[in-house]
């Protein structure tokens, strides 16, 4: 018979799962504002900077140097601005975890 703890680790389990999943749903809708310049997933068309296997801390760095305005840029000045530091590092990592194209 299951102890009242091991029901409740059970559970515990249970909801870390759902919320680590649904973690990684919302990332994937903030990647996916990210798709029509930079493609689905960071792979970009030709003549667009593709984002998929790039270092982490190197695209978190050009990011918050696009929000500070020390990075010169046409348009990510004000698309970097949309979200938080803690957004941009879960986005970076999410890009960074993309397999490179060959
Ligand atoms: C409307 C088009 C557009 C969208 C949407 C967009 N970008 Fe960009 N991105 C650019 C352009 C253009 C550049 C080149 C710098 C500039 O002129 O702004 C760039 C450059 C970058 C760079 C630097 C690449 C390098 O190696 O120099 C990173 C990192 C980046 N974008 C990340 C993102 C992320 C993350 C998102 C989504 C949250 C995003 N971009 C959404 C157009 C876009």
């Amino acid at each position: 018979m299951k102890t009242t703890t091991q029901i409740l680790m059970g559970s515990l389990l249970a909801l870390g799962a759902t919320m680590a999943s649904a973690q990684v749903a919302q990332v994937k809708v903030w990647a996916a504002a990210c798709a029509n310049c930079h493609g689905t997933n960071g792979y970009a068309e030709p003549g667009h900077e593709s984002l998929a296997g790039k270092d982490k801390a190197d695209l978190v760095q050009k990011m918050l140097d696009f929000k500070t305005g020390r990075k010169p840029a046409t348009l990510m000045h004000q698309i970097s601005k949309g979200y938080s530091d803690e957004q941009i590092h879960e986005i970076a990592a999410y890009f960074a975890a993309q397999p490179k194209k060959q």
